[in-house]
């Protein structure tokens, strides 16, 4: 093995959009870092934003926000709403909007799926705000839905950022059933 020192290697992430109120506007800020902190009720999820960033003071302000997942058909949108600031341009401008119960995270129509979150608490280091959000609604394009109603993600096709290469790739096919392939090695070992 070779050592590479400190070398975070948890990419790919999926790329997300995630919207706020900003001074009263709706903006969107290109967010890779997103966490899952549980699975349960409530569901709590994270997203890493460095503190110079125009959207903090809107999640900041409102106790609210949005996670979006685009498409690949929508990777020059996102990366733009990675590339430029809020501070200086619409960038809502570039999609249609629907907003939930919260009033105050909007979300976006072309978007195959979206997650409306209230602020549950920010975690507060020196160069970055961590929000972490309780989801309260969930809204999804029907056409990415399988016949049991659940997301299927073949069809969402999200943007998978990776930081080493720089760049956007796709989801690959899926290879094996969770909980359920590493049974062939329990049965020999019982
Ligand atoms: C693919 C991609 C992923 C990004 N992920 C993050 C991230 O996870 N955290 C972060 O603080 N900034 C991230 N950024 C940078 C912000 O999206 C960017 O600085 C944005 O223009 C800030 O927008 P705002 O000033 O309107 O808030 C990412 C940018 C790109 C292109």
């Amino acid at each position: 093995m070779d050592s590479l020192g400190i070398v975070n290697a948890l990419y790919p992430m999926p790329t997300t959009l995630v919207g706020a109120t900003v001074n009263g506007r709706p903006n969107f800020i290109t967010i890779a870092h997103v966490g899952i902190m549980n699975h349960g009720k409530p569901q709590y999820i994270s997203i890493g934003m460095a503190k110079m960033h125009f959207t903090n003071a809107g999640i900041r302000e409102n106790k609210s926000f949005s996670v979006c997942i685009p498409s690949e058909d929508l990777m020059k949108e996102t990366d733009y709403c990675g590339i430029v600031s809020g501070k200086k341009t619409d960038k809502a401008a570039l999609f249609s909007l629907f907003y939930g119960d919260l009033k105050t995270a909007p979300m976006i129509e072309q978007c195959p799926v979206c997650m409306e979150c209230r602020l549950e608490r920010t975690v507060d280091f020196p160069t970055h705000d961590v929000f972490v959000g309780e989801i309260e609604a969930t809204y999804a394009q029907e056409e990415v839905l399988a016949a049991d109603g659940n997301i299927d993600i073949s069809k969402v096709k999200p943007l998978l950022f990776d930081m080493s290469s720089k760049k956007y790739w796709s989801l690959g096919k899926a290879i094996g059933n969770c909980w359920n392939v590493g049974k062939q090695l329990k049965a020999g070992r019982i």
